[in-house]
């Protein structure tokens, strides 16, 4: 095949990677919480029921961030029902996934799990049945050091230290009709910007993000977006977005083409916050936050679950295990949002374990890592500094939905502390190799430290507890790099990591 070329110069560079690039989202819904991240009696439990074996696997991916507690579930959620003495938690009909919510995780134990997680929590409060006061309660409660109601019930809850949480969303897809609460676009904006003022005045150190819309084929796309921020631009520092993909009619050179989609979207979006930006003469540049984005695939089980065995604790929902063509997938899609990283500065990985997610557990057993586990992993590792504006040329392929799609899909990333640059590169070539040629700039002194590979002889193959090692990336990429001359072959459907450096 004729070969794909790449040109990188750190003199060109698109933005910094924000380190919240790299979050994920646990919601109340299936196995995430109970079963996932909190098992009582379970032999790696620790003395809050938090699974030792999940939180060491959640460090190796090196997520930075978490979403919680929804998700759709946010909607319907009275976060006093989760503080407090556990044996004093109502259980309610949770009405999003119709199971049943015990309420023994709440605020204070998902901080505190986060803490030892190792990661950021980015709140989301409900704007869906509830509105201003219980979010400006929940901000007192987290946030203030004491001397109030709500910052003294925390401590009195036995958490003497605020949880001082930075990055909060005002509701989840307010524009979808399956969310309770749902709100046409000026109903929700006036209530996320009086939701937004008073939670700032509690705390003015954090930052918001106004809810955009669910998916870009929502009938209310565009439109929901630019009413939204009319009301909020002033008042939130991001807009959401969301989306999912997946493979439909056993059509892979169309799924693996579905980057493009995210690429138009938040292209779209960024324009519509400019246009916002510059109708109201404003110099102030709004951020995205796409805090749910994979690839998901939902069963007949998942809707005989809801619909024939409703109101069950922990219900396994949303676990269809991920192949290697899904890791590929998982790997252009964070190509896409590293290539915007000037404006998408949050991005959430949904989920994070059993529902949706790259770690699965077995109740009472072990857990292991899905495939779309390594490419995240390695974005978040070695995805860390400068984005560079990469040019790229690529022999294409064409189909029914896409006129042009390149077979080769590639980030450069320099981590200038480090003295590393990363390429991360696809090739959505199916069945032969493609021959990469890289003119690289300024890179001098550097060697290839390491060429990763994700492929596999089996693009469906998949991981599972009995067989956790089906599909793992290799070291053993032929990458060279000569007087800035970078070659290497990128075998067919592959996730590649070319990271060159100072360091042998
Ligand atoms: O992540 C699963 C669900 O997908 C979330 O609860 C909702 O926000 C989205 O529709």
């Amino acid at each position: 095949m004729e070969p794909a070329k790449i040109i990188a110069d750190p003199d060109f560079k698109i933005g910094e990677v924000d380190p919240r690039l790299f979050g994920s989202f646990i919601e109340h819904l299936g196995r995430a919480v109970y079963g996932g991240i909190y098992e009582p009696g379970h032999p790696t439990a620790d003395e809050m029921g938090f699974r030792q074996d999940v939180i060491e696997l959640i460090k190796e991916l090196k997520v930075t961030l978490v979403r919680y507690p929804g998700g759709n579930f946010v909607s319907g959620y009275n976060w006093l029902d989760g503080v407090g003495p556990k044996e004093n938690r109502p259980k309610r009909l949770e009405l999003a996934w119709m199971s049943l919510e015990t309420n023994q995780v709440g605020t204070d134990e998902f901080c505190e799990w986060a803490r030892r997680a190792g990661v950021e929590v980015n709140m989301a409060v409900n704007l869906g049945t509830r509105g201003i006061e219980e979010a400006r309660n929940l901000v007192e409660y987290c946030n203030h050091p004491s001397g109030s109601q709500f910052s003294d019930m925390r401590i009195a809850n036995g958490y003497a230290e605020p949880h001082r949480i930075k990055t909060w969303c005002l509701g989840n897809e307010m524009d979808g009709p399956w969310q309770m609460g749902h709100k046409p676009a000026d109903e929700y904006g006036r209530v996320a910007v009086e939701t937004a003022r008073v939670m700032k005045w509690v705390d003015p150190s954090i930052e918001l993000v106004v809810c955009g819309s669910s998916n870009a084929a929502m009938p209310t796309f565009g439109a929901w977006e630019a009413t939204v921020l009319d009301h909020t631009y002033e008042q939130v520092d991001f807009l959401s977005l969301h989306s999912y993909y997946r493979k439909q009619n056993n059509d892979l050179e169309t799924f693996l083409g579905q980057s493009m989609d995210m690429d138009a979207f938040i292209q779209s979006v960024v324009a519509t916050c400019d246009f916002i930006g510059a109708k109201k003469k404003l110099k102030k540049k709004l951020n995205l936050s796409f805090d749910e984005w994979n690839v998901w695939y939902t069963t007949e089980d998942d809707d005989k679950i809801m619909k024939q065995e409703p109101w069950q604790v922990g219900p396994p929902l949303f676990e269809a295990p991920y192949s290697h063509e899904d890791a590929v997938v998982v790997g252009l899609l964070l190509i896409t949002l590293l290539r915007h990283a000037d404006r998408v500065k949050i991005a959430c990985l949904a989920q994070l374990v059993n529902t949706i997610a790259p770690i699965t557990t077995v109740n009472g057993g072990g857990s292991f890592r899905q495939s779309i586990f390594y490419p995240f992993m390695h974005a978040a590792t070695y995805g860390k500094g400068t984005v560079l504006n990469l040019q790229v040329k690529s022999p294409k392929y064409s189909n029914k939905q896409f006129d042009a799609i390149d077979y080769l899909d590639a980030v450069a990333v320099q981590n200038e502390e480090a003295e590393e640059l990363t390429i991360f590169a696809v090739n959505r070539n199916i069945s032969e190799a493609l021959p990469l040629e890289g003119d690289l700039r300024g890179v001098e002194g550097y060697r290839v430290i390491e060429h990763i590979v994700l492929e596999n002889t089996d693009p469906v193959a998949k991981n599972s507890l009995a067989q956790p090692d089906k599909v793992v990336p290799h070291s053993g990429g032929n990458a060279g790099l000569d007087s800035g001359k970078l070659t290497a072959s990128l075998p067919a459907l592959s996730w590649n990591v070319i990271r060159l450096g100072k360091q042998s």
